[in-house]
């Protein structure tokens, strides 16, 4: 019996030390140039992250991971709702080839990810209707393909699904016009022994409301604290979290567990998206994951990811140019600032990716000969912009005090870069050249771009071509 004990002892210590409560990351790929799988695997394991989210079943990024002993979160975009909804069979062949197949080659899958956000209110409730019939078809597929133990079914919705008419955390409850929908779906997902995932945005609700107390937002106390009975809610992770346990317990859920599966904060494209908030933030969240202290309604260990691992130059910002710059990491896989991702250790910093490989250390600027008065500079620069990437420009972001010369060497370098340092790509009607001088400030970085790597270039043909392009290929390498 003393062994036994002992073992056990033992096997909840290193429980607790590796398992309980290290935080996530979010891995997208919206990316011009991503980094190769492999690379970025590896550097989860320097850093000694154990959990990813996935935002869909990568083949490159699901090979990567085999055998790496990392929990895999695995999603399923939005689009392909509506055929998992309609039938069984394509559940199944989801299952089969995104999930089973992978399993069964040594990825640890723990979730699938049915939808990201799907009741986002700009989606218009296109996705109302279709979410949880493709959620039950899901379920029935892992559970057919045997796998119904170790892979839960869950939903990462935004967090307006759920609201509190007082502000106060214990008066929450699922949104009117949705209401019905929340607890059926909970209930499911509570019949399964599966998790609700929730993203949570304090930068958005700050960006949306300029009043929003920031302090509220940072884990370090706050001046004004959300009394709610006894309790003082001090951080708005803690309030949000708590507002959902509430509705959860108000509908009869009260052991539902909760994952939060998007939080986080940018550096840059807004005022106040930099490198100390985003540092302040992070840090502060994963100190406050790492103590394992819990919120108030829920203590004990939490299970969050961070948004995100690496830059995307590729997304959307339509919400705002901070969209591209929720990485802890740059494009690159550089660090952008001192974090420690093992809160017990603050002398820990964040390992970046090893050998990455640049292209050659040249930028595309404006012609020195040329006046800012050239009639062809405004449509050059929109063209720029609009085909590659200028978020970083603007008030109060880290080119925003760039001249005007410099401001418009940016958009053009950001193009040139884009296309792979390809001369046509720097021309711009002879305005632009190209120069092995770094435009770079103190703040404002003009990037080198990485290369492409192979499992993306391959990807590229296939989605431009077809298999067509292989033949030659195949021709040379035989
Ligand atoms: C597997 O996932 C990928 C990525 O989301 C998707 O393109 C593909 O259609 C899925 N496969 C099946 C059989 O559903
Ligand atoms: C939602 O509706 C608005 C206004 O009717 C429209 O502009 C927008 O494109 C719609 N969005 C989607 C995702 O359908
Ligand atoms: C969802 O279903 C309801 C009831 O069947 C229907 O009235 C509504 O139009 C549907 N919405 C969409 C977006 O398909
Ligand atoms: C929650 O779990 C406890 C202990 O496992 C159990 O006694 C209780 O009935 C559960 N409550 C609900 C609402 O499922
Ligand atoms: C803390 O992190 C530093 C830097 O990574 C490392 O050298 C040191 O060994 C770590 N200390 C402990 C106790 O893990
Ligand atoms: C630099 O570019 C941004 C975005 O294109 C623009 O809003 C800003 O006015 C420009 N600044 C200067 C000094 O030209």
């Amino acid at each position: 019996m003393a062994i036994h004990y002992g073992t056990l002892t033992v096997l909840s210590f290193l429980y607790l030390l590796t398992c309980a409560s290290a935080i996530g990351v979010n891995w997208g790929i919206q990316s011009s140039h991503p980094l190769p799988p492999s690379t970025v695997v590896q550097m989860l394991k320097d850093n000694g992250i154990q959990k990813v989210k996935l935002f869909e079943a990568d083949e490159g990024i699901m090979e990567a991971l085999k055998k790496s002993g990392i929990q895999v979160m695995v999603g399923i975009p939005n689009d392909l709702l509506d055929g998992l909804a309609g039938s069984e069979k394509t559940a199944e062949n989801w299952v089969s080839k995104n999930v089973s197949k992978y399993v069964n080659d040594g990825v640890d899958v723990r979730y699938v990810a049915v939808g990201n956000e799907p009741f986002l209110q700009t989606y218009n409730g296109s996705f109302l209707n279709i979410t949880y019939p493709a959620i039950q078809n899901v379920q029935a597929a892992l559970i057919k393909a045997g796998i119904g133990n170790q892979v839960k079914v869950t939903v990462p919705l935004n967090a307006d699904v759920y609201t509190s008419p007082t502000g106060k955390p214990s008066d929450g409850d699922f949104r009117s016009d949705i209401h019905g929908l929340m607890v059926q779906i909970v209930s499911f997902l509570n019949d399964n022994n599966a998790p609700i995932t929730v993203n949570i945005y304090p930068f958005i609700s700050l960006y949306e409301d300029p009043n929003f107390p920031l302090d509220y937002a940072f884990f370090q106390g706050s001046a004004a604290p959300v009394v709610d009975g006894s309790i003082s809610y001090t951080n708005v992770l803690d309030a949000n979290h708590d507002t959902l346990l509430s509705a959860l317990r108000k509908n009869g859920f009260n052991n539902l567990s909760i994952i939060v599966g998007e939080i986080g904060w940018p550096t840059d494209g807004d005022m106040n998206a930099n490198m100390q908030n985003a540092r302040q933030f992070n840090q502060g969240l994963v100190n406050h994951v790492s103590s394992s202290q819990g919120t108030p309604l829920r203590p004990g260990p939490m299970d969050v990811y961070l948004f995100s691992l690496i830059d995307e130059d590729l997304k959307s910002i339509q919400p705002g140019n901070f969209e591209r710059h929720w990485g802890i990491l740059y494009y690159d896989g550089t660090p952008k600032y001192q974090l420690s991702l093992s809160g017990t250790n603050t002398s820990a910093t964040l390992v970046g990716a090893k050998g990455v490989k640049y292209l050659d250390r040249k930028w595309c600027v404006l012609k020195p000969s040329i006046g800012l008065d050239n009639q062809n500079i405004a449509a050059a620069v929109s063209y720029a912009c609009a085909n590659a990437d200028c978020s970083s420009l603007g008030y109060k972001t880290s080119c925003g005090n760039l001249d005007a010369r410099g401001n418009i060497s940016y958009a053009l370098n950001s193009y040139y870069q884009m296309n792979d340092q390809d001369e046509r790509a720097c021309d711009f009607n002879k305005l632009a050249t190209v120069t092995t001088e770094n435009p770079s400030t103190t703040s404002c970085r003009f990037n080198i771009m990485i290369e492409a790597s192979l499992a993306t270039s391959l990807r590229l043909i296939r989605c431009s071509w077809g298999w067509v392009a292989f033949v030659p290929l195949l021709v040379i390498f035989l």
